[in-house]
């Protein structure tokens, strides 16, 4: 057995070079296999003798071991480079631009409240948020809408049989409840816009069960109609991006506010197209008012100190107004067409603040 050495570094020297898993395989039947050579060498331990058979067998069986260890060792070692030249070849450029056709856009409604925000964000409101789910009192009766209240049939309330301290739960119909929320938590002067989700029990090509609002409120010592105005004014004019765009305010009820105005912006209805800002025509975009004393007092608020002023108005409709969007239902359809053609662009973040030319 003097030639096992040679034997080994023979073979050791064939599996560090082999190139790739069949190389190595092939190597391994020459050596293991039922013809290999060590396979060959044990089989000729049953012609000799005793003493001589059991170091010999002994040495073989290291060297068996010692061989497959090293074309495993191999063979990991092959599989290793190939995922690293996989790796380093199919390397993925993150600086390259997205491919247009590939490319996601913003949804109407996230970019309009985005605008909105952008516009009321200059005026100094910050934004609220409050639950989908709410309490009774929230959603009506801190809003001075008491149990019996017709506004409660008009909201096609989805109730929801969980209660909260004997409360009946509904999915808020609203972002007016947000208001009671800050009202309740902070301290005026308060100037607050709430976007979010309202839901109510409705479903056609105008309405939706789920939709969108956004909701502002102002609470300070001084405030009047004529804040409430100009605000607004400003609002549908930044919004609309006409600086002459003409704003109607139309005596009003809601129960939160008194005195109440709806809102609306000046348009030409004709021959099946809606021009904004043109004609002799009115839409209604908004309800608004100055909040009304018993609401201030719900929340712990002194009404003969403060007083304020609160709106609010459907993102859907909005969004619909400014980039012509016929039909409601499609906000929810997840067409990727509707998308592509109403989308925006995820770079394109609104802003008022212009770009210098270069
Ligand atoms: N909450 C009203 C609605 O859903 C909208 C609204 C009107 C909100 C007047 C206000 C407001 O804050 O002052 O129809």
């Amino acid at each position: 057995m003097e030639n096992l050495d040679a034997l080994k570094s023979e073979l050791s020297g064939m599996i560090k070079s082999a190139a790739d898993g069949d190389a190595l395989e092939q190597i391994r039947v020459s050596a293991l296999g039922k013809k290999g050579q060590i396979t060959a060498l044990m089989k000729g331990l049953g012609q000799m003798d005793p003493k001589e058979r059991k170091a010999a067998g002994q040495q073989l069986n290291v060297l068996k071991q010692e061989i497959a260890d090293q074309i495993d060792a191999r063979k990991d070692e092959l599989e290793n480079a190939g995922l690293d030249t996989r790796l380093a070849k199919e390397k993925i450029d993150v600086t390259l631009p997205v491919r247009p056709e590939q490319m996601g856009t913003i949804h109407p409604i996230s970019q309009t409240t985005d605008e909105l925000i952008s516009i009321f964000g200059e005026m100094g409101f910050v934004v609220a948020e409050g639950p989908s789910i709410e309490e009774d009192w929230y959603n009506f009766t801190a809003l001075n809408i008491p149990v019996d209240h017709p506004a409660r049939q008009e909201h096609d309330t989805f109730y929801i049989n969980a209660e909260k301290e004997g409360q009946r739960m509904v999915l808020r119909t609203h972002t007016s409840p947000v208001q009671i929320r800050t009202m309740q938590s902070q301290k005026p002067p308060i100037r607050i816009i709430v976007p979010g989700r309202t839901y109510r029990c409705d479903h056609d090509a105008t309405h939706s069960p789920m939709f969108h609002q956004i909701e502002g409120l102002v609470i300070d010592e001084a405030t009047h109609m004529g804040h409430l105005k100009g605000c607004l004014i400003e609002m549908c004019r930044a919004f609309f991006g006409m600086d002459e765009l003409p704003v109607r305010f139309r005596p009003s009820y809601f129960p939160f506010t008194e005195p109440s105005a709806e809102v609306d912006i000046g348009c030409a209805f004709g021959d099946g197209t809606l021009k904004i800002g043109e004609g002799d025509d009115w839409l209604e975009i908004l309800g608004s008012g100055m909040v009304n004393p018993n609401v201030l007092e719900n929340c712990g608020i002194d009404s003969t100190k403060y007083q304020g002023f609160a709106f609010g108005m459907g993102i859907e409709r909005m969004a619909m107004l400014k980039y012509g969007i016929p039909d409601l239902r499609t906000f929810y359809d997840s067409d990727m067409r509707w998308l592509k053609h109403y989308g925006f662009q995820p770079l394109d973040v609104p802003s008022l603040v212009g770009r210098a030319g270069l």
